[in-house]
């Protein structure tokens, strides 16, 4: 399969994860019941499936070991913190100013990862400084 191909893919599946938990932690900050509702569940599921498929399919046809190579291990880990800021701004039973830090916290950990990804060195952007 196409490298490229498979790139673009991995490109438009964090555009629309990314574009979709910053609808979701807006909308459930604001009080919106759609963030409840069944698609609002279930597809970030399956953008986040296609996601990981593609970033796994990159680093086998690049044959690198993610947990060798710096960058990809930091992109590995901001994912990590990224879920996790996001189950807890997306969770109802948590008060709303933790939840909001939770949603802007989780919003700048993507922001690095994406930086990562373009600079290819786990500091991100903060390498630019
Ligand atoms: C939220 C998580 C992630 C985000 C926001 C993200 C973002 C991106 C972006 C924007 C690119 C394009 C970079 C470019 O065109 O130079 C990219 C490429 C890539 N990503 Fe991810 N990614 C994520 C997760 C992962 C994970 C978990 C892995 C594997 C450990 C991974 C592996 C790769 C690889 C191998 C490339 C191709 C690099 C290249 O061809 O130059 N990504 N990623």
């Amino acid at each position: 399969m196409d490298y490229l191909a498979i790139r673009s893919f991995h490109e438009t599946s964090v555009a629309l994860s990314v574009t979709g938990f910053a609808l979701r932690g807006g909308a459930s900050l604001a009080g919106a019941r759609w963030v409840r509702g069944r698609v609002a569940k279930t597809l970030p599921h399956v953008i986040d499936t296609a996601l990981l498929t593609s970033a796994l399919m990159l680093v086998t046809m690049l044959r690198v070991n993610p947990f060798a190579t710096p960058w990809l291990l930091a992109k590995l880990c901001g994912l990590v913190v990224y879920i996790g800021l996001g189950v807890v701004a997306l969770r109802p039973t948590v008060a709303r100013p933790v939840r909001a830090a939770a949603w802007v916290a989780a919003l700048a950990v993507v922001g690095w990862i994406v930086s990562v990804a373009f600079t290819k060195t786990p500091w991100g952007l903060f390498a630019l400084i």
